[in-house]
């Protein structure tokens, strides 16, 4: 089983991996990520039509491909045949959908921390995707480089019942705002972190969370500046398309 090295979550997360800068969710991005000193990704999974759990965000593969269709008709050769890189830039002319297996290879190589976010888009079976995505993840990664979060409770609750040991399956819930149920949620799955939108995110709701014992981390901010006032609150880290943003705007400089 793999080490448990200790370490902290750092103030940084990448989204998408560097999508800032590179096609978002590819191997690309991640290793474009490490190469400005992240340390963390937050990276979206799903299911191919086949099966296969690949890294990807929408139902559809028109926005960020040169093709179009449903995610869930691919099968892996198909998927495996567009370029997910020229709709960025032709800097990356032929990059591949990564797929969930090599990306946490290249992530075990580069000694990153993963957000794996379950994506469950509309008509799309939540079980099959945590129990495809779950096992290979917690496999390959140990318990501290690894936040497994979602927006979907069916999901959540999916996840926990695979692995019902918290020290080794950090649970992030996902909200747009934190509903006034979110810390029976929380306890209901034993999560490690809720992850919210910094735009609806009020100091109340932040302090409580954080005096509950719970991390706070904030998506998707790109204006370290307008994200300044958050800090104070104790959250713990935000999630952005460009995390060296923030690099002279965290709350320990030293970090
Ligand atoms: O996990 C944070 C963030 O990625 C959630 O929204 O749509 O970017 O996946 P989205
Ligand atoms: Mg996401």
């Amino acid at each position: 089983s793999p080490v448990i090295t200790p370490r902290p979550l750092p103030y940084t997360v990448a989204h998408r991996g560097l999508s800032a800068h590179a096609p978002e969710n590819t191997l690309a991005a991640v290793k474009a990520a490490h190469r400005v000193g992240c340390q963390w990704v937050e990276l979206d999974v799903q299911l191919l039509g086949d099966g296969t759990p690949v890294i990807w965000h929408d139902n559809g593969v028109r926005r960020c491909s040169d093709s179009r269709g449903k995610l869930a008709k691919l099968n892996l050769a198909k998927a495996k045949a567009l370029d997910v890189g020229t709709w960025f830039s032709a800097d990356f002319q032929g990059e591949r959908m990564a797929t969930l297996a090599e990306m946490l290879e290249l992530l075990n190589e580069l000694d990153m921390g993963l957000n794996l976010e379950l994506k469950v888009n509309r008509g799309r079976d939540a079980q099959a995707l945590v129990d495809a995505a779950l096992p290979m993840t917690l496999g390959a990664l140990p318990a501290e480089r690894l936040i497994v979060s979602s927006f979907n409770s069916q999901a959540l609750k999916a996840a926990r019942g695979l692995e019902p040991d918290a020290q080794r399956l950090r649970l992030g819930i996902l909200y747009e705002k934190p509903t006034r149920q979110w810390h029976e949620e929380a306890e209901r799955l034993e999560a490690y972190s809720l992850h919210v939108d910094w735009r609806r995110l009020k100091e109340k709701r932040a302090r409580e969370i954080k005096d509950a014992g719970y991390r706070l981390l904030c998506y998707t901010a790109n204006d370290p500046v307008a994200f300044a006032r958050l800090w104070p609150w104790g959250v713990d880290s935000v999630i952005s398309d460009d995390p060296s943003l923030f690099e002279h705007h965290l709350p320990d400089s030293s970090q």
